[in-house]
């Protein structure tokens, strides 16, 4: 059976539902794109949540990501950005269906997510315990398709770059040597872009709120692109099968 996943990224929520970030009410955005998702996808397996739930990192904010995610009934997995508090972030996972948890399996699949925050710095960093925990799981299972917030790979884009994973040598050689490796997918840059590299495609996603203009030197606000979500199916012989949705919330 083909499992599915949705996967949803950089929300930037604040503990004010009226917060604006480049123009946009980041709640109301999330919630629209939620909305799409309760409508529009069925049979989904799971969601992922790949970092800057919250914008200001406070409990509130948690609790409007709460609030936005009740009416879902599949698992919810909750990743930290350099935006959020693991802390307060781990808080809201007292309900049965959100987790904040590195590795779950499904089928023949795997799922690794990596929590690349890295403490006063908003770039990213591969822990070594959770490379060795990454290391035994992939032992256990057929296919591995792993998150991260951070990219691992150079965009093309200045500013950004900066801020990627620093020791992202560490993945590429695991994706390199590993043709279980499927897919690594993240966050943070708020755009999509694809690479291939052994057996793995690697891709972005875009933010449920504003979006990054690709290989700008600085960071600057696409303001004709659209808002999005990414459906992940993974099929029982290692296939993996991606698109990213866009939705136009001005209409
Ligand atoms: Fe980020």
């Amino acid at each position: 059976m083909t499992i599915k996943i949705i996967q949803i990224t950089d929300l930037h929520l604040n503990k004010n539902k009226e917060f604006m970030s480049h123009g946009i009410n980041t709640f109301r955005s999330a919630k629209k794109i939620i909305s799409e998702i309760s409508a529009k996808e069925r049979n989904v397996n799971c969601m992922v949540l790949s970092g800057d739930l919250a914008d200001d990192g406070t409990s509130k904010a948690y609790e409007n990501l709460s609030e936005l995610l009740m009416e879902f009934s599949f698992p919810i997995y909750l990743m930290c950005g350099n935006h959020d508090s693991v802390e307060n972030l781990k808080n809201i996972c007292i309900t049965k269906k959100l987790y904040y948890k590195n590795f779950i399996s499904m089928n023949e699949w795997g799922v690794y997510m990596f929590n690349t925050k890295k403490n006063n710095s908003p770039n990213g960093i591969l822990n070594e315990s959770e490379l060795v925990d990454f290391d035994q799981s992939i032992n256990n299972i057929k296919y591995m398709m792993i998150f991260l917030h951070h990219h691992p790979i150079s965009i093309g884009s200045e500013s950004m770059d900066r801020m990627m994973v620093e020791n992202s040598d560490e993945l590429i050689a695991r994706i390199k040597n590993q043709s279980k490796i499927r897919g690594v997918c993240w966050g943070h840059i708020h755009n999509e872009v694809n690479f291939k590299i052994n057996n793995a495609k690697l891709f972005s996603t875009p933010s449920t709120c504003y979006q990054a203009k690709p290989k700008s030197k600085k960071f600057v606000i696409d303001y004709d692109a659209c808002p999005g979500y990414r459906v992940i199916k993974l099929s029982k012989s290692g296939e993996l099968e991606t698109s990213v949705k866009r939705l136009d919330i001005k209409k």
